[in-house]
């Protein structure tokens, strides 16, 4: 006799007319894993539509639906004049559960890794590191309210006019021609850096660059050089291919490659922010940049120059990038829009020396061809139509107001609690923290005014002697600088 799924069935299907999923969704989904889990067997008989339908008080229409999306998923079957049944196919061997006693597996319920995740996953934090939407002083992203909408908005459009093979199509593997070639003219006039389109390399945000750079010159145990504070993203994309990081501590120069050569005279890769450290905010002198590229030599190491802000200075002339003095070809000069344009178009750029040209050819053919066509054609147009280069102009001007107005106003409210350290360029600097006040208090107590600053401590990967604060000016308008700047004001006061 066939059996019919009643009484049963219905009580554990739940539909809520309030829920913004469709009701026949919600019907479909309850069904299915009725299914999938065994609760109606198959070969059981599914009621009528019409009783379905009268039982659930939903319309016919819907039943329907959603047992038209099961008949097409193969879960049910139905057969003229006798009905609607669950279909054999589900008595066919499916894998357990991996939660299930009967599962076999060594450690039910946990995947096997690599060996280089099963040590760097337990290192990284499950929340994410970087902001959606400004607050007060947070770091990391630009100035939203000056960005130039309507430009983008004309220029995005017009790049769907564009021919469909050239729009809709997998798009050039080592990123679009127009874009490398635009890079290209735009770090030989602006960055001091001699190079050619072919050297340039486009990539998901700064972030994929160092996650491609580390697994093609990286094996598990290789040191690397990292600035003690440093950059977290870099620092985890490292991590991720079983580096050991070298907390190379930083100065008013940059980078000590003494006491580098100290800790480990050894390294594969040495990490810097010479333009602007991450997050001290001091411009690394040459000096320092003749004794890191000689360092890199003596070990056959590479460096990684990040430039992530360097756009952005507020002095006359700009601050040159390590590239622009490199005649040993071992540094890899990595770029990013996420500042100079914004972050959510997940673009940058990596120009690697002729070295390494074919390494990252094969690879990127290969494995990667990460970004959006559109993106790439957009941000070309942007540049060669040379709205970026007034762009950045105008932001300098824009991002210099809002650093003088922090550097100001903590010097009239914030005396001998936070000493601000004006800096030269980017979009952060750092304020020095009386000694009665820890970072952890200061984060936290400001954290409840809505005010985000971060601990320096958040940046290191080794104890440091500082006792300080990140803050962010590029995301906060003058206005809210100088309100933030008071609250800051009465949480440290209560503090200290
Ligand atoms: C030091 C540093 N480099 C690069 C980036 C930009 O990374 P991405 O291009 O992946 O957004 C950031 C973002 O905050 C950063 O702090």
């Amino acid at each position: 006799m066939v059996k019919r799924a009643g009484g049963a069935l219905l009580q554990s299907v739940r539909i809520d007319p309030a829920s913004s999923r469709p009701i026949a969704t919600q019907l479909y989904s309850a069904l299915r894993e009725l299914m999938l889990s065994g609760a109606i067997a198959t070969g059981v008989r599914l009621p009528a539509t019409r009783t379905l339908a009268k039982d659930l008080a939903v319309s016919r229409t819907t039943v329907i639906d959603a047992f038209e999306r099961l008949l097409a998923e193969g879960l049910i079957v139905s057969r003229v004049g006798s009905g609607t049944f669950v279909s054999d196919v589900l008595d066919a061997e499916r894998p357990k559960p991996v939660q299930s006693p009967e599962h076999s597996g060594a450690q039910p319920g946990k995947p096997k890794l690599s060996s280089a995740m099963e040590w760097a996953i337990p290192k990284f934090s499950p929340r994410s590191r970087l902001p959606h939407r400004p607050k007060t002083f947070v770091t990391a992203l630009p100035a939203y309210d000056a960005f130039p909408m309507a430009q983008w908005a004309r220029i995005s459009a017009g790049h769907w006019r564009g021919a469909r093979e050239d729009v809709l199509g997998y798009g050039e593997p080592f990123g679009l021609a127009r874009l490398r070639e635009a890079i290209a003219t735009h770090l030989r006039g602006n960055r001091g850096i001699t190079c050619e389109k072919e050297q340039i390399f486009i990539v998901g945000g700064a972030q994929q660059a160092f996650s491609l750079i580390g697994s093609a010159l990286l094996d598990p145990g290789d040191r690397v050089w990292f600035e003690n504070p440093g950059a977290i993203g870099a620092r985890n994309s490292f991590i991720a291919c079983g580096a050991e990081l070298v907390p190379v501590p930083v100065d008013r120069d940059g980078l000590m490659v003494e006491e580098g050569e100290q800790l480990s005279p050894e390294f594969r890769l040495a990490f810097v922010t010479p333009s602007h450290q991450q997050p001290l905010s001091h411009i690394m002198s040459l000096e320092r940049r003749f004794a890191l590229l000689q360092a890199a030599q003596r070990a056959s190491a590479w460096i990684i120059e990040d430039d992530y802000d360097g756009e952005f200075f507020f002095g006359r002339q700009p601050v040159p990038t390590l590239k622009s003095v490199d005649q040993t070809g071992l540094v890899i000069y990595v770029g990013t829009f996420s500042k100079s344009l914004f972050p959510a178009l997940r673009l940058g750029f990596m120009l690697v020396p002729p070295a390494l040209v074919e390494t990252f050819e094969r690879m990127t053919a290969s494995f990667v061809q990460g970004v959006p066509t559109n993106v790439q054609g957009i941000v070309a147009e942007f540049i060669q139509e040379g709205h970026f280069a007034t762009h950045i102009r105008r932001m300098r001007g824009v991002y210099a107001e809002r650093h003088a107005m922090l550097v100001e106003e903590s010097r009239r409210q914030l005396n001998g609690l936070l000493d601000v350290a004006p800096t030269e360029s980017g979009l952060h600097t750092v304020g020095w923290l009386a000694p009665a006040i820890s970072e952890r208090s200061a984060t936290e107590a400001a954290a409840k005014q809505g005010i985000v600053v971060s601990a320096i401590a958040r940046f290191s990967i080794a104890p440091t002697p500082h006792n300080g604060l990140v803050l962010g000016f590029g995301a906060t308008n003058p206005r809210e600088i100088r309100d933030g700047v008071t609250k800051l004001a009465s949480v440290l006061t209560a503090l200290a």
